[in-house]
This record gives C-alpha cells, sequence and structure tokens, in this order.
C-alpha cells in the first residue's frame, strides 16, 4: 500500500500545556526545531498559524528573520505546508471576535493580518488557507446580531477569495466548524452550517471546508458520516483529525483514542471509499490534535508517533476488512451495495413508477431484518484484531 502524507500543525506539539485552571507544564518548544522532530518521526508537512512562527508584535525585520527560519527548515527536511491559517484569538484585542466583531476596527485589523499571512502562505507554497473562527461567536443572544455577523463573515470570505483570484494564488480557504469553545456558541457550529454558508459566498469555489473529528462530535454528531457528506459536496480541502470523547470541552485527543469506531470508519472512508476501492480523500492526513498535559516533552513527541501508528494501524484493519468474504457475504445481506441503483429505472416515468404499487408488497418488505448486526460485529472485531 503506498505511504501516507502525514502532517502536523506546530501549535500542536508546540502547546506548551496551559489549561484554564493551570499552568504550563512543559517547556515552548522552538517551532523550527518541531519541524526536524516532525521530519524525523515522518510527518510530510506541517500547518501553521502565523503567531506559532512569527511571534505577535514582530517588527518587520523580526518578521522576515521567523520567516527564514521556516523557509530554511522546509527546504532541508522537505517538509510541505500542509495549510496555513491565522491566530485571530489569542490576543485580547480578538476577545470579541475577528471579522466579525462588533467593533470595525477590529474586523479591519483581523483582515489585515489574515491578508499578510495569506500572502506568506502563498509565497510557502500553501494550496489550503485554514479559518477556525474560534471567536466568531456571543455568550449573549442580545449582544450579537447574527445575520449582520454573517454579512460580514461573507464580506471578509469575498475579499479574501477575490484577493487570492487577482493575485493569482492557487489557494483555496477552508472554514474550520466548531459548535463553542473558546465563545459560548460559535458561528457556522458544525460541518453543514458552513457548507450552507458557502453557497451564498462569491466565489464559493474558492471555499471549502476543514473538519476537526472532535468539533462534530461535540455537537454529537457522526464525523464520517460528515466527512462522506463534505466529500458528496466536493467540499473537503482539509481535515483536522483527532480524538473525542462524547459531548463535553473540546478534548483534541489522539487521533483514535477517542471514538475508535468512528476512527476505524473515518479511516476505511478516507482511503478506501473511492470509486473500486481506491482513497477517496488524496490530501494529507493532517493532525490538529493536543498532547495530554499529564505528558512531559518526550510524551509529545510519543504522541505525535501515537497518531501516525494508530491511523496506520486502522488502515490495515481496514484493508482486511474489506478483503474478508464474510464482509463481502455480510454487505450483500445488508444490501448495501444495492443503494447505488438508481430508484427509478433508465426512462422509468412517475406513470411507470405509479403503475408498479402491485408487484410490491409492503408487510413482506417490513418483515425482512435488514442484516446490519452482522456487520458491525465484524467490524468490531477487524478492529480488535480478532479476524
Ligand atoms: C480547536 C481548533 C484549532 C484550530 C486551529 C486552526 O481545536 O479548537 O481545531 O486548533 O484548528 O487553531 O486555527
Ligand atoms: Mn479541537
Ligand atoms: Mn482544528
Ligand atoms: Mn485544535
Amino acid at each position: 500500500m503506498s505511504q501516507i502524507q502525514f502532517t502536523f500543525g506546530l501549535w500542536t506539539v508546540g502547546w506548551p500545556a496551559r489549561d484554564p485552571f493551570g499552568d504550563a507544564t512543559r517547556p515552548d518548544l522552538d517551532p523550527i526545531e518541531s519541524v526536524h522532530k516532525l521530519a524525523e518521526l515522518g510527518a510530510a508537512g506541517v500547518s501553521f498559524h502565523d503567531d506559532d512562527v512569527i511571534p505577535f508584535g514582530s517588527s518587520a525585520a523580526e518578521r522576515e528573520r521567523h520567516i527564514e527560519r521556516l523557509r530554511k527548515a522546509l527546504a532541508e527536511t522537505g517538509m510541505f505546508v500542509s495549510h496555513a491559517t491565522t491566530n485571530l484569538f489569542t490576543h485580547p484585542v480578538f476577545k470579541e471576535g475577528g471579522l466579525t466583531a462588533n467593533d470595525r476596527s477590529v474586523r479591519r485589523f483581523a483582515l489585515r493580518k489574515v491578508i499578510r499571512n495569506v500572502d506568506l502562505a502563498a509565497s510557502l507554497g500553501a494550496r489550503t488557507y485554514v479559518l477556525w473562527g474560534g471567536r466568531e461567536g456571543a455568550e449573549s443572544d442580545a449582544a450579537k446580531d447574527i445575520r449582520a455577523a454573517l454579512d460580514r463573515y461573507k464580506e471578509g470570505m469575498d475579499l479574501l477569495t477575490s484577493y487570492v483570484i487577482e493575485q493569482g494564488y492557487d489557494i483555496r480557504f477552508a472554514i474550520e466548524p466548531k459548535p463553542n469553545e473558546p465563545r459560548g456558541d460559535i458561528l457556522l457550529p458544525t460541518l453543514g452550517h458552513a457548507l450552507a454558508f458557502i453557497n451564498d459566498l462569491e466565489h464559493p469555489e474558492r471555499v471549502g471546508v476543514n473538519p476537526e473529528t472532535g468539533h462534530e462530535q461535540m455537537a454529537g454528531l457522526n464525523f464520517t458520516h460528515g466527512i462522506a457528506q463534505a466529500l458528496w459536496h466536493g467540499k473537503l480541502f482539509h481535515i483536522d483529525l483527532n480524538g473525542q470523547r462524547g459531548i463535553k470541552y473540546d478534548q483534541d485527543l489522539i487521533f483514535g483514542h477517542g471514538d475508535l469506531l468512528n476512527a476505524f470508519s473515518l479511516v476505511d472512508l478516507l482511503e478506501f471509499g473511492g470509486p473500486d476501492g481506491s482513497p477517496a480523500w488524496d490530501g494529507p492526513r493532517h493532525f490538529d490534535y493536543k498532547p495530554a498535559r499529564t505528558e512531559d516533552v518526550e510524551g509529545v513527541w510519543a504522541s505525535a508517533a501515537a497518531n501516525m501508528k494508530t491511523y496506520t494501524l486502522l488502515r490495515d484493519r481496514a484493508a482486511a476488512f474489506r478483503a474478508d468474504p464474510q464482509v463481502q457475504e455480510a454487505l450483500a445481506n445488508a444490501r448495501v451495495n444495492e443503494l447505488n441503483t438508481p430508484t427509478l429505472g433508465a426512462g422509468e416515468t412517475v406513470a411507470d413508477l405509479m403503475a408498479s404499487d402491485a408487484d410490491f408488497d409492503p408487510d413482506a418488505a417490513g418483515a425482512r431484518g435488514a442484516n446490519f448486526v452482522q456487520l458491525t460485529q465484524l467490524m468490531v472485531e477487524h478492529v480488535l484484531g480478532a479476524r
């Protein structure tokens, strides 16, 4: 099987594990050293926020120096830029939003920050630019005019897409939904909200989604279903893989360390869900997780390796699942493939459809088992390595 391209956000391994209740448990890492370390571990690329590489408030000269160090590390390791994004959430200026802050001067500042980093992303060969609107939202229903906020979000996206088209950049934008945290309620809270919003943009072809496993699961949703729908719309532009256990705060666990069965079905879809079992997704397998606060720096690198190992193991398990003759039989018994047959025959009219009523016995069809359990159990046994 082909080599999978794994990529990591520099802020993932770089997280010093400061949380709302406790201080950092680890030292800050030099992002440039992280590029080298991740390359050694077998990753193919990295993603970054502007501030991960260029500390907020850097002078123009300092900025150039930081960019040069990154350029050099990428050249030395052969790593590519999986995506670039903007930090519109850490500095207090963004406490009430970035592109959708009520304060117009903050919105203008946010747009300048994005555009500056889009230029950098293009110069580094990034083809995806992510927008995660962590601060775009509110805690008070009365304090945010949601329709006006969506107007301003659209205005920002339309400006950015027009800008990259004018500049001739080979860049597409990917919106990353999240239901809440850090805001009480975040705009575009799920993949479905984001897909609907994209339809109303000026250049929808330039905008897709960057769904994160845990963010959909925080909303109680099935991540595999969400990814399948994003693929169906041709809107999966990037992906953030991690783990989450149910509806609670954003855990950003290692991939597979949350809902393992859903992780299995996701890998099965990404790797074998295309026509004739080809990969349904040919972009990078990107991890956006947080190494647990309990771990030291050595544990950080162990956790990075764990993401790739777990994904690879699930890929192998999914391959075995698909190759198993009993699974083939169970798939047939569950009529999985029959769903690919159009509901009406070629040339069939509504009159033909209506006339076929006599041939069908709803009671008999209602009494027939769908045979899903056998298939699910085979999946569990394959995940457990019991087959
Ligand atoms: C989260 C988000 C963030 C964004 C990243 C890109 O876990 O809430 O995933 O990690 O992906 O910051 O802006
Ligand atoms: Mn997250
Ligand atoms: Mn993410
Ligand atoms: Mn994250």
